[in-house]
């Protein structure tokens, strides 16, 4: 990450299924984690695989998950990205979350 002190929302996106959204969205928390910054996960796809990542790996116990797939999403992601990183896993089909965080998220 190139800002030191970046706080806001890491969106990880992509429709096509498969390409390793909840992996890498995992993986990023739990090493800004051990880094010491404040993170949040959402998982915003409705198959929740993130959430099953979240309830079963020990690196997740102390980064706190929000599981919200739908439009509200955006608000949600944006309010508490304003004093920690937020990652954001969507889902790998079009829905409406990825639709109405476009304008709001950084995207990778
Ligand atoms: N527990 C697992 N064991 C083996 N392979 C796995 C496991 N979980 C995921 N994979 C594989 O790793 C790759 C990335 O999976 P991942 O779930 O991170 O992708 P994704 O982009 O989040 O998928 P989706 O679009 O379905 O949400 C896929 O090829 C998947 O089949
Ligand atoms: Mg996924």
């Amino acid at each position: 990450m190139a800002k030191q002190n970046f706080k806001g929302v890491i969106a990880l996106m992509t429709v096509k299924g498969g390409a390793g959204k909840t992996t890498l969205s995992a993986c990023l928390a739990a090493e800004l984690h051990r880094q010491g910054k404040a993170i949040t996960l959402v998982d915003a796809d409705p198959q929740q695989s993130l959430t099953a990542w979240h309830q079963n790996g020990e690196a997740f116990a102390s980064i706190p998950l929000i599981a919200e797939a739908d439009e509200t999403v955006a608000t949600k992601a944006k309010e508490a990205s304003k004093d920690r990183i937020v990652i954001v896993d969507t889902a790998g089909f079009a829905n409406r979350a990825p639709l109405t965080s476009s304008e709001s998220y950084w995207s990778m």
